[in-house]
């Protein structure tokens, strides 16, 4: 008589051993006390495992290959969409790798069984999602329209301004005590971003006419639930121990705050200015939904009783969710000549949507993207980026631009150390954060490792050129046609240099620290 699976699992756990790397000489050790036993979240054999994963792998690699290609999808779906993929798929791809090595060290870290079982399963998922969407870069690479900037996004990542927060942001999966990363990737990533970021992106994607990405999308999300239920785990072990609530709570505040200032104003941009199908809601609602509602109401409201309260600053990033997006949107769009994707312009159907759906647009937006369009054109030789003066330093801990939520009531905060050198802030969060642990954050930002360099030379020195060796890869624009292109030419005639605004500031702006 067979034995069921399930018993077989029990038994499994109970043959446990004591790995001699545990304790005393994990290779990351942990602050917080882990209980050696407690709940199984995952509750599968890893061979079970295995042969779900192969056959959910084998459709949706079969359907890219197969079906999509034949049909040559790509081609149809809205170019405007086609672009946003580019960054979309190098930095998540990233942080695919950031959590990979977050269960690996887990694995190596929790010495209990139940919990190290979830872990290396999820450690296995995660190198599938890494090159599942390795695999739908490459995908486009060979039949979206315009393939350039999908063939160097895993290059661009490391150095484009706006995919440079993103790395900072996904490092926090990786760059710290175990648990803490495990906050950041299991608790907050995973569980209040990964829905919008692969559920409602893949609405978003089909609307816009690209196939491909959902049938990957959402099968990187079947394994997301099991994720979530790795963090709530983990999260109701630390809190057995009564020792580990103030050093939870301090990590849960600042992880979701870290991963607030990349993720909502990234997937602002994404989704508001990168559809052309305007049937969607608006990032702002779908925030409402899954992450204020969802997470905050209910997940983490039910650990309430054991102490752990809402995230510190998640009123504040309400706050910011209403305009942070636009205004990234507009920095971003000016940054197009260093991008390796094309910004394209808005039109009045856009302005239109954007009143609606956030009053008040018109009147702090409307007027950069009317010079916008107007720029667009080449043989006027202008760059939005010489008419957003000033521009703004970037955040000494997020990286992204100091700008948040919006010009006029930005919440920039400016230090200069006892080193003389200066720091700037996006908000009062970041700053409190650095302030936590200054050593922590002592990173260059992008305007400060390229002060000084000519816009041309930066554009060459970092590929951002296509094969002809002078159209730029981004462009302000969608055109096809010759004489829209910008070439590496009209760059040099505006003989823009790349300077940081952090230097020009006056010295009594600055507070001393
Ligand atoms: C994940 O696969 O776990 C993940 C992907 C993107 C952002 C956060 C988490
Ligand atoms: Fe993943
Ligand atoms: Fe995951």
């Amino acid at each position: 008589m067979s034995v069921p699976v399930s018993a077989e699992h029990e038994k499994i756990k109970k043959f446990d051993w004591e790995p001699s790397y545990f304790h005393r000489d994990a290779h990351y050790p942990t602050k917080y006390k882990i209980p050696p036993r407690t709940k199984d979240p995952f509750r599968t054999l890893v061979r079970e495992y295995a042969s779900m994963e192969e056959e959910k792998d084998d459709r949706t690699y079969g359907s890219l290959e197969d079906a999509l290609a034949r049909m040559s999808n790509p081609s149809e779906a809205e170019p405007r969409f086609m672009e946003v993929m580019k960054p979309v798929l190098a930095v998540v791809n990233f942080a695919e790798y950031g959590a990979l090595k977050c269960a690996s060290m887990l694995v190596d870290t929790v010495s209990n069984p139940e919990l190290r079982q979830g872990y290396l399963a999820q450690m296995l998922d995660e190198v599938r999602h890494v090159n599942q969407e390795a695999y739908l870069s490459r995908y486009f690479a060979k039949h979206a329209p315009d393939p350039a900037g999908f063939n160097s996004g895993f290059k661009m990542r490391a150095f484009d301004p706006l995919a440079r927060p993103g790395r900072a942001c996904f490092e926090l999966f990786m760059n710290d005590d175990p648990i803490t990363n495990a906050v950041n990737l299991q608790v907050v990533s995973e569980t209040a971003y990964t829905n919008p970021l692969f559920v409602a992106f893949t609405e978003l994607a089909a609307a816009n006419g690209d196939q491909a990405t959902p049938s990957v999308f959402l099968s990187i999300q079947s394994d997301e639930a099991r994720h979530m239920s790795n963090g709530y785990a983990t999260l109701a072990a630390v809190l057995t121990e009564p020792d580990n609530l103030s050093m939870l709570q301090l990590d849960f505040d600042t992880a979701f705050w870290r991963q607030h200032c990349f993720l909502d104003n990234f997937q602002g941009v994404v989704y508001d200015y990168f559809s052309k199908s305007r049937t969607m809601q608006s990032y702002r609602d779908y925030w409402d939904e899954w992450v204020w509602e969802d997470w905050g109401g209910s997940y983490i409201e039910r650990l309430e009783p054991f102490g752990l309260q809402l995230p510190r600053w998640i009123g504040d990033a309400k706050r910011h969710v209403q305009w942070g997006g636009h205004t990234m949107a507009m920095v971003s769009a000016a940054l197009w000549p260093v991008h390796a994707w094309r910004s394209d312009y808005m039109t009045e159907a856009d302005f239109d949507w954007f009143e609606t759906n956030y009053p008040g647009w018109e009147k702090h937006y409307a007027g950069f993207w009317t010079a916008y369009r107007e720029m667009a054109d080449p043989r006027h030789g202008q760059l939005a980026l010489g008419s957003l003066a000033p521009l703004p330093p970037l955040c000494r801990v997020c990286q992204m631009p100091a700008v948040l939520p919006r010009p006029d009531i930005n919440e920039m905060q400016l230090a200069i150390d006892s080193a003389g050198r200066r720091h700037a802030f996006c908000s009062a969060p970041c700053f409190q954060i650095f302030r936590q642990d200054p050593a922590k954050h002592q990173g260059l930002t992008w305007w400060e490792v390229n002060d000084g360099v000519e816009l041309a030379r930066y554009i060459e020195e970092f590929g951002l050129l296509r094969s002809d060796g002078r159209t730029l890869i981004g462009q302000p624009h969608l055109h096809t046609s010759e004489r829209w292109l910008w070439t590496i030419d009209d760059i040099r005639r505006t003989s823009f240099v790349l300077t940081d605004p952090l230097k020009s500031l006056p010295a009594d702006a600055f507070t001393r620290i």
